[in-house]
């Protein structure tokens, strides 16, 4: 105790001693070393039994990483002995301070399965676990006198800008950020559009395989501190680097001021739409709306018909060609591992899609434009890409909000799966990003489910085309058609009428992660209406919209407190 006062004091009268000396900011002072915080033995108790209630599961008894759930989660949880933490605001390679671990602790991690804390515990048993968590270290010794630690300095948010949105960064700082992300080469991991693509084959310390943030979904970085907006938790990330992962620091090479506006630049590539705060996500749009055309549908995904200028002026101006046109608009749709049956898969590579629809008069027929971000394609056959819509497959059987069970459908009430599987043409994952993006080979199959073990191929297919594809930088796009009715003898296709809520739900395999058959993404039952020429229907939209977020609501609880109860159960192998 009175060696820690004393060093204490002396680090004080240096620190004191330097700044009367040379007038050094107290921002700077910042950067001195220190000896890391203490353990605080006295916490140690309440500290295990939080611990051995709560964190076991994941992390194991001995904090090696290894609870019951750890071989199903990617990312996997920590190993806590080598004392390896990413989030931090000391220097590369050092231990973290306390303030750090308890913001983890509270926040979590998202992107990955380290949930919040910050509702569920109370301070004194935040900080306790966090005393706890570093005894458990084993490779280095808080109390080490050689253990140094040098929190960083991160300067300050020079456009002042506040949550949630942090609007307000000059258009001319996030262009100057671009430049600071091109000359140091930040697309070698991260990829020419942010989108993570850069670089299949790093791996953390622990010798498993890890993937740069995607930049285009801040929601999920670790860091984020759920308040994935603020630029400060960026200039943190790349000041101090990730630890135990290829993430390095940049603060030798770009100043602080180009750290800010680094920062401004990976935030503006984050789309703003309304963010849920119980998700910390976009707001799934429970409506995706078909929008209505006299003439044919351009399969040009490039056709302004095709393109959604972001919702959020502020962030990325209107292209002029859309001037006075009424917007098109991307349909935010969240996807989850299905878990119900078989394999159990907690975290899907992929964790929403956007669908953008048109339909055509003329033709009689409905587009729906189905994207996602995916890092890396299969390049295995045996494991191919894929993406479905399903529908209900007897649309005329059904009352009100009747709709048949998520996957697959039942007997009674069967479902219509329009599923496209593909392999990109001429690629290997570790190409260089092709600039022009790749050709997708696609076929597509349809199916008729009548429940997890009865799903089949149609005996008559209902006439489902793919008639674009592509994958450019780590993003899938591909548009499917079908005519509004069908008139397969068999009676398994879905009838679409206009004007009218027609249920549908959206699957997705990862090939590159050989996700396939039950082992894949999900979503919920969704709507779409075939929106007539005069809106005007459209006034009976709210209330169905309200139920239906209230369902998806529910519905993420209810998962979300099962997986938890599987993981406490050490059911999750
Ligand atoms: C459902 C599984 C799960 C549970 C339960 C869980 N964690 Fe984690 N935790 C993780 C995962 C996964 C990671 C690693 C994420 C990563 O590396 O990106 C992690 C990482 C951490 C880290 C490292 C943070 C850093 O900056 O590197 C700390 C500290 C931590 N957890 C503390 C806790 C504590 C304390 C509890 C209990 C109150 C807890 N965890 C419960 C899954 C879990
Ligand atoms: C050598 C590869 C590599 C380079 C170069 C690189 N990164 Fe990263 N970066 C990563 C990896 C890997 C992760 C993800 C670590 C994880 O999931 O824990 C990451 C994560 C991030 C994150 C998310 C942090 C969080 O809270 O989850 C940000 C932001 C980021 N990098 C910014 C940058 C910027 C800006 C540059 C260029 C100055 C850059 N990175 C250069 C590999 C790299």
């Amino acid at each position: 105790m009175l060696t820690e006062s004393r060093k204490m004091v002396r680090h004080f009268l240096v620190g004191l001693a330097v700044m009367l000396m040379i007038g050094l900011p107290s921002a700077l002072l910042a950067q001195e070393a220190q000896p890391p915080d203490p353990i605080q033995k006295d916490k140690l108790e309440l500290g295990k039994r939080v611990y051995f209630k709560r964190c076991v599961w994941c992390h194991g008894v001995e904090g090696g990483g290894d609870g019951p759930s750890a071989d199903r989660l990617f990312t996997r949880p920590r190993n806590f002995i080598q004392g390896t933490f990413k989030i931090r605001w000391t220097d590369s390679g050092e231990l973290p301070l306390d303030k750090n671990l308890i913001d983890t602790v509270k926040n979590g991690l998202p992107g990955s399965a380290m949930p919040p804390w910050g509702e569920v515990l109370s301070e004194e048993e935040v900080v306790s676990v966090v005393q706890f968590v570093k005894s458990l270290v084993q490779d280095r010794d808080f109390a080490d006198e050689d253990e140094e630690v040098v929190p960083q300095d991160f300067g300050k948010n020079p456009w002042g800008t506040t949550g949630p949105y942090h609007l307000g960064v000059p258009q001319e700082a996030i262009d100057q950020g671009k430049e600071v992300f091109l000359k140091n080469k930040c697309f070698e991991c991260h990829g020419g559009e942010g989108r993570g693509d850069g670089n299949p084959t790093m791996k953390d310390d622990w010798g498993f395989a890890i993937f740069a943030a995607d930049w285009q979904q801040c929601w999920n970085f670790r860091g984020s501190r759920r308040n994935h907006f603020d630029p400060f938790n960026v200039v943190r990330t790349i000041s101090t680097g990730l630890n135990g992962t290829p993430m390095p620091n940049f603060k030798d090479k770009i100043t602080i001021e180009d750290r800010w506006k680094l920062a401004a630049f990976v935030n503006s590539l984050c789309p703003r739409k309304r963010i849920d705060k119980l998700t910390n996500k976009p707001i799934p749009d429970f409506l995706i709306q078909s929008k209505y055309t006299e003439g044919p549908v351009s399969t040009d995904m490039n056709d302004p018909m095709w393109q959604a200028p972001d919702d959020d002026p502020a962030i990325k101006a209107r292209p002029a060609e859309y001037a006075g046109k009424e917007g098109q608009k991307w349909h935010y749709v969240a996807m989850a591992g299905q878990i119900t049956r078989g394999e159990r898969n907690f975290k899907p590579k992929v964790d929403n899609l956007w669908v953008m629809s048109n339909w055509s008069e003329e033709e009689q027929a409905v587009y729906y434009l189905v994207e996602f971000h995916n890092r890396f394609l299969s390049v295995d056959p045996a494991f191919q890409d894929g993406v479905a819509m399903q529908w209900p497959g007897q649309l005329e059987d059904l009352f009100g909000a009747e709709k048949p069970y998520f996957i697959y459908g039942d007997s009674k009430k069967p479902v219509d799966v329009w599923k496209a599987n593909f392999m990109v043409k001429s690629y290997k994952d570790t190409n260089a990003p092709n600039p022009n993006g790749y050709d997708l080979d696609v076929s597509v199959q349809e199916l008729v489910g009548k429940g997890f073990d009865a799903i089949e191929e149609k005996g008559t297919p209902g006439g489902v085309e793919v008639v674009a594809s592509k994958y450019h930088q780590g993003r899938v796009k591909i548009m499917f058609k079908r005519s509004l009715k069908t008139d397969n003898p068999d009676k398994t296709d879905v009838q679409i009428p206009t004007k009218t809520f027609v249920p549908v739900s959206f699957l997705q395999w990862s090939g590159w992660d050989k996700e396939h058959d039950e082992h894949m993404a999900i979503s919920t039952w969704y709507y779409t209406i075939l929106v007539p020429p005069d809106p005007a229907s459209m006034y009976y939209m709210p209330p169905i919209l309200a139920v239906s977020f209230f369902g998806f609501q529910m519905w993420l609880v209810w998962m979300t407190k099962r997986t938890r109860k599987m993981a406490a159960e050490g059911k999750v192998k």
